[in-house]
């Protein structure tokens, strides 16, 4: 029903078959330091580091048609014209495949008997994407095509390349030196950085590099007027819209089949070796053209000539390709599930670990949805997302631990994002999002637990990256742990800020003015008495967390110290944080309670059950029970659950962005999926194996069976899915880059599956449906590998009889990561 693709596991694949998917169904290429989206229509943009201040290729976000833009092969096979990727021209192909892989994409379109397919990689260490093209005449025939590339530069800045065109316009330069195009705007005077896209094995018949001339000015993309004559013109662009096009006269032999290798690069220079005096006579004798008359401009070519040299065959884009395949086989196989429910291995093995290491590259920055210029790292999203992938790679998810704890303040509040580029804390949007400091304790135990080294708590890190103020790590940590006690509210619950996780829950804005921004503008923050429940669960949760480091580490008073805070403030929670069958989420400025059955809209809100059942408040009382079975009876539905319930309907000036949405919408009632595993962890604290997997399977991409309804793509998480009060419940928006990813990991694997990295070893505890019999598990940890063989044959949910590692029974259920491999066997 309704499908357009499916999973190739083996080849960890998603395979799609129908080139007019419901959305673009993207990808990402790179995982270092340059990067690309693609779309399964070729559609999408590269950019080094970040994509607002380095955006290499130029992108319509929004536009109509949808996904204009991209890395595009024309072919002109006797007047047919056509992309081997449907768009643009969108010519009904014979045959039409994308391939999406790990960091790669391969497309491949079939028409008149002429096979065109293009894989599409960044190498490893490489600032650079390889496109290889193989084009094969498939009939019995001799064939004479035209093939054209095509790739529109931008100019660097991806935000004024959108706006300021009064300048833009007239800035445009390139430079051709055969099948090299370069992209040099901006060189000659600040810039130390230019692009190329250059074919590395095959001679050109010609180029473009000026849009209007290649495509006309009142043309389509679908119809470029020098592919419709057939014909490039080798213009030279001088401002107005600078593109690459090559273009090649190919003649193929029934049956033959040729590669062509194409590169598109990023290249710095160091200031004083910007410009090539040598190319000054290449340019005399007409081996090097330039937008500029004057020589003195002319780029230094020899990195990008490097480059192109090194992936001039085949064989060299082959083998790197290997190498990233293998950097991926390596990467997944510290985690392996064996559970006999393919869509459950798939998630756990491919797919949910791969969105993992893309929200870790990219934070919120650039997806279909993120435009790439809005926001940079999130301090919260951060920490959330190196949970997901701390286990592949620590020593990445230490520098960024350090990166962020850099950007936070002596008080310890912090910036609530940073710019990539430079590291450096975000002014635009400032902090005072009270939850944030939490999450650095969030994110540095799951690095120690995952790695075991204590040494980065000694790490020196500065206060706002200025240099000189560096305290220890751990000072972080405690000034982090002490932000939430030295800023408690009339209730000694956490005051809320500027907002908690949910950033459109802003209590002390009162915004009447449609031209400011709610997470931005002033706000009323004197005398306010805005708390936040949903912060009190985090802080029990990671103040825990917190304890037990100051324990591992011999700090015992300063365990004591914070065990009291953590201790006044469940009794904080379980006295003005109940609402008799569920945890409040707030109380707003003027001290009323929000999420509280007393009220008529929003009565009950998802992000302190999650974190309150999480954090085990109440468990004995009975409130984590309660409140998960209220979860279950007011949030849930076939698509997960929603937020908040019922939803707002009208506009509540005190609440802020949150009732702005249309019913059923992001953070009002729509299903945001980030916060449904808090729900699943809570019901693993409760020992509720069944109700922990329904929850998981109902937002996991490999049980979607309506791609159509869905719309997003349906091998990975999305932000967001419209709620119940929405026009089209089930309806995916948002995908890829959202906190859900790691959150989900962790609840399958640590908390169902039961695989958790703790201080002092490996720890055993799953809390399964009573339908799940048996699984096995390889996990790779520190030195040590685990095949751990789970057994349930009495159909239990959760507890266990009895482990042996290596055959020998052992007390409790901590597994010693002891050097070697070894066999557990968990009864259960
Ligand atoms: C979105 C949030 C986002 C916030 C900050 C809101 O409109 O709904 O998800 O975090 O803006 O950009
Ligand atoms: C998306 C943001 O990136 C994240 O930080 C926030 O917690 C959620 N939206 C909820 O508002």
């Amino acid at each position: 029903m309704n499908t357009f693709g499916y999973f190739d596991d083996t080849n960890r694949e998603f395979v799609i078959n129908n080139p007019a998917t419901p959305f673009p169904w993207i990808n990402y290429l790179g995982n270092e330091d340059f990067f690309g989206l693609i779309s399964n229509t070729a559609g999408g943009y590269a950019f080094y580091k970040d994509a607002k201040f380095r955006r290499i290729t130029r992108y319509q976000y929004n536009d109509v048609p949808m996904d204009n833009g991209g890395r595009y092969f024309y072919i002109n096979d006797d007047g047919t014209v056509w992309n081997p990727g449907w768009k643009p021209c969108k010519t009904p192909l014979d045959s039409y495949e994308c391939r999406h892989g790990l960091n790669y994409t391969r497309i491949t379109g079939v028409k008149n008997g002429i096979k065109a397919s293009v894989l599409f990689f960044v190498p490893l260490n490489t600032w650079a994407e390889v496109q290889k093209l193989t084009i094969e005449n498939t009939t019995g025939k001799k064939k004479s095509i035209k093939l054209f590339t095509y790739t529109e530069w931008c100019l660097w800045n991806a935000a004024t390349d959108m706006e300021n065109f009064q300048r833009n316009l007239s800035t445009g330069e390139v430079e051709i030196e055969g099948g090299t195009i370069y992209h040099k705007t901006e060189y000659k005077e600040r810039r130390n950085h230019y692009a190329f896209y250059a074919v590395t094995n095959t001679d050109v018949n010609g180029y473009d590099t000026d849009r209007e001339t290649f495509v006309g000015l009142y043309n389509e993309l679908s119809q470029p007027q020098c592919v419709m004559n057939g014909k490039s013109t080798n213009s030279l662009a001088h401002g107005w819209s600078p593109i690459a096009s090559h273009y090649f006269e190919i003649t193929l032999e029934p049956g033959e089949k040729r590669d062509l290798i194409f590169l598109l690069g990023y290249v710095e220079n160091d200031h004083n070796e910007k410009f090539s005096t040598e190319d000054i006579r290449r340019k005399r004798n007409g081996e090097i053209i330039s937008s500029q008359n004057s020589d003195v401009t002319l780029v230094n070519k020899e990195k990008a000539h490097k480059m192109i040299n090194r992936f001039s065959n085949v064989k060299a884009v082959d083998d790197a390709f290997t190498e990233l395949k293998s950097m991926w086989d390596k990467l997944l196989s510290v985690f392996v599930v064996n559970s006999g429910d393919e869509r459950l291995d798939r998630m756990v093995n491919i797919w949910n670990q791969y969105q993992c290491m893309i929200t870790f590259n990219f934070s919120r920055s650039a997806s279909f949805f993120e435009s790439g210029v809005g926001r940079g790292m999130g301090f919260r999203d951060s920490n959330q997302d190196l949970v997901g992938f701390v286990h592949q790679i620590p020593a990445r998810a230490r520098q960024r631990i350090i990166d962020i704890a850099s950007t936070q303040f002596p008080d310890g509040g912090c910036y609530h994002q940073y710019q990539p580029l430079t590291k450096r804390g975000n002014n635009d949007i400032g902090g005072g999002f009270n939850d944030d400091p939490c999450w650095l304790i969030f994110g540095t135990v799951a690095y120690i637990k995952e790695s075991g080294d204590l040494s980065i708590l000694n790490e020196m890190v500065p206060f706002d990256n200025q240099p000189g103020s560096e305290v220890t790590l751990m000072e972080h940590l405690k000034i982090s742990f002490d932000h939430v006690v030295n800023n408690l509210g009339p209730h000694k619950l956490p005051l809320i800020g500027r907002a908690d996780w949910n950033d459109c829950l802003n209590l002390n804005c009162f915004s009447w003015d449609p031209n400011e921004s709610f997470q931005t503008t002033e706000n009323k923050s004197e005398g306010s008495k805005a708390e936040s429940i949903m912060i009190a669960g985090l802080f029990v949760f990671c103040g825990k967390q917190y304890v037990e480091l100051c324990k591992h580490i011999n700090n015992f008073e300063e365990a004591d110290r914070a065990q009291l805070y953590i201790d006044n403030m469940i009794d904080a929670v379980k006295q003005f944080g109940w609402d008799g069958e569920w945890f409040l989420r707030a109380y707003d400025f003027f001290g009323n309670k929000i999420g509280t059955k007393e009220n008529d809209e929003g009565k009950i809100f998802i992000e302190s059950q999650g974190f309150c059942t999480m954090a085990g408040i109440g468990l004995e009382d009975g409130m984590v029970d309660s409140a998960l079975d209220a979860c279950k009876r007011h949030l849930d539905t076939p698509h997960g659950m929603v937020l908040n319930n019922p939803a707002f309907t009208k506009y509540y000036v005190e609440m802020g962005e949150i009732s702005s949405y249309p019913a059923g919408y992001k953070e009002n009632a729509g299903i945001f999926c980030h916060n449904n595993p808090w729900v699943i962890i809570g019901e693993t604290v409760a020992r509720r194996g069944n109700d922990a997997w329904s929850h998981y399977t109902k937002i996991c991409p490999a049980w979607i069976q309506d791609q159509l309804l869905h719309k997003v793509e349906p091998y990975v998480y999305c932000q967001m899915v419209a709620g119940k009060d929405a026009a089209k419940p089930g309806e995916g928006k948002n995908s890829w880059l959202t906190g859900t990813a790691a959150w989900n990991w962790l609840a399958i694997t640590q908390y169902i599956l039961g695989i958790k990295p703790t201080f002092d070893g490996l720890e055993i505890d799953p809390c399964i449906p009573s339908s799940m019999r048996e699984y096995k598990i390889r996990r790779v940890y520190q030195n040590a590998i685990f095949d751990i063989s789970v057994k349930n044959p009495n159909g239990r949910q959760s507890g266990i009889k009895q482990i042996t590692v290596d055959g020998t029974p052992v007390t409790g259920n901590i597994i010693k990561a002891e050097p070697g491999h070894h066999l557990v066997e968990v009864l259960m």
